[in-house]
């Protein structure tokens, strides 16, 4: 394949998913997506296009990177590819260790190798991209925000995971000189993300008339990036971003998880009145309010995510471009048309249960 390939690893989850589509619309040539196809990601949501290859596989197997390196020689690697749901590492956090940190440390062993060797053409052309999260920076107190220069305060085991890749990947730039970017983005929403977190998993229970479990007093906050936003501003940092940096990507919408499930019942309402829901019907209810239910807090829960993304503003120009609603709008559409897809990605892997709790698994 020519120079213009790029090698998306977690291309078939939410983000990735997104990412690659955005890739293909802007026409910036072929993506080979490499997923191990966990839980949480699947083929359907690699779109079938003749300029996308899938292989199958995990980026902890340093062979398999070689040769995908080796056969596509790629202008851009980005890695996608980890464990991402904070309740699943407090049950189980041993995939969490085997994908963010080992897996991101093999995929960069396989890139150093790779690159070491590559002619001098490429070697200056190439950039790595590690995706990562603003929950490394952990709980952010009340008036302030997250900087670049924030320490690294890591609570829950994903947000630990995600913090050592982080550290391996800028290991690799300052030690072997690897061109390497790394982002840390705000809470995403939008199509293609597994009903298993917060706004696609009230989504789907206010449209089936269940419970929207809550989880503590509900005053959690999050600051919200719809997904294409986020993708846009990852292709920025790809073309535009100084090697070796990092970028904050906020949506600069904080809402408290309370504030989050109203809006979406408010949404919902708009698509499906509840006077029209049979399921509400059935259970007596009269609006898709009376299925809020406050349960049990998550151990360790961050009370506040917060993120000052003014240097991705003042460097590279990005802007988020969706607000909460008009994004919050297109993603309970895309859920309510897509009801054959949610089935078929939660079949017999997740039933909607309460996760997270601490119960070894
Ligand atoms: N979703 C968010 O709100 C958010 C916010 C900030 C950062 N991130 C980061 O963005 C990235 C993508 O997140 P997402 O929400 O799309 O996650 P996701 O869980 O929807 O998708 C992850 C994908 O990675 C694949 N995968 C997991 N382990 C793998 C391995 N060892 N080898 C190959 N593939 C593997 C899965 O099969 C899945 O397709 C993650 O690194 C996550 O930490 C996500």
């Amino acid at each position: 394949m020519s120079e213009q390939t790029i090698l998306v690893c977690g291309g078939a989850g939410f983000i990735g998913a997104n990412f690659v589509r955005l890739v293909l619309e802007r026409g910036l040539g072929r993506v080979v997506v490499l997923d191990k196809l966990t839980y949480a990601g699947n083929a359907l949501n690699v779109p079938k296009d003749p300029r996308v290859a899938f292989v199958r596989g995990d980026i902890a197997d340093r062979e398999l990177l070689q040769a995908l390196l080796r056969e596509h020689g790629p202008r851009w690697v980005v890695n996608f590819a980890a464990e991402t749901h904070v309740d699943r590492s407090i049950d189980s956090p041993d995939p969490f260790l085997h994908s963010n940190v080992v897996g991101t440390f093999q995929l960069l062993e396989a890139i150093r190798h790779w690159w070491y060797s590559a002619p001098k053409a490429r070697r200056e052309a190439f950039r790595f991209l590690q995706v990562s999260t603003d929950e490394v920076y952990g709980s952010i107190p009340e008036g302030e925000t997250a900087s670049e220069g924030s320490p690294y305060r890591p609570s829950s085991p994903y947000a630990a995971s995600k913090a050592a890749g982080d550290h391996f990947v800028l290991a690799y730039h300052a030690t072997y000189r690897l061109p390497v970017l790394l982002t840390h983005s705000s809470n995403n929403f939008g199509p293609y993300q597994y009903p298993e977190k917060l706004i696609p998993l009230m989504i789907l229970n206010a449209l089936d008339g269940r419970d929207l479990p809550i989880y503590g007093d509900g005053g959690n906050v999050r600051d919200w990036l719809y997904v294409t936003d986020h993708c846009e501003a990852l292709l920025l940092v790809l073309e535009r971003g100084e090697i070796g940096a990092r970028y904050n990507i906020g949506g600069g919408q904080q809402k408290t998880n309370l504030e989050v499930v109203d809006a979406i019942c408010a949404v919902v309402q708009e698509l499906l009145p509840a006077s029209r829901n049979a399921q509400l019907f059935e259970r007596g209810l009269s609006t898709y309010e009376e299925l809020k239910r406050f349960v049990v807090d998550r151990p360790g829960h961050d009370r506040r995510y917060a993120l000052d993304f003014g240097y991705i503003r003042r460097e590279l120009g990005w802007e988020p471009r969706h607000d909460f609603l008009s994004g919050l709008r297109a993603t309970v559409r895309w859920y309510a048309e897509h009801r054959d897809w949610c089935r078929a990605v939660l079949a017999g892997r997740y039933d909607r249960e309460r996760l997270g709790l601490g119960r070894p698994v």
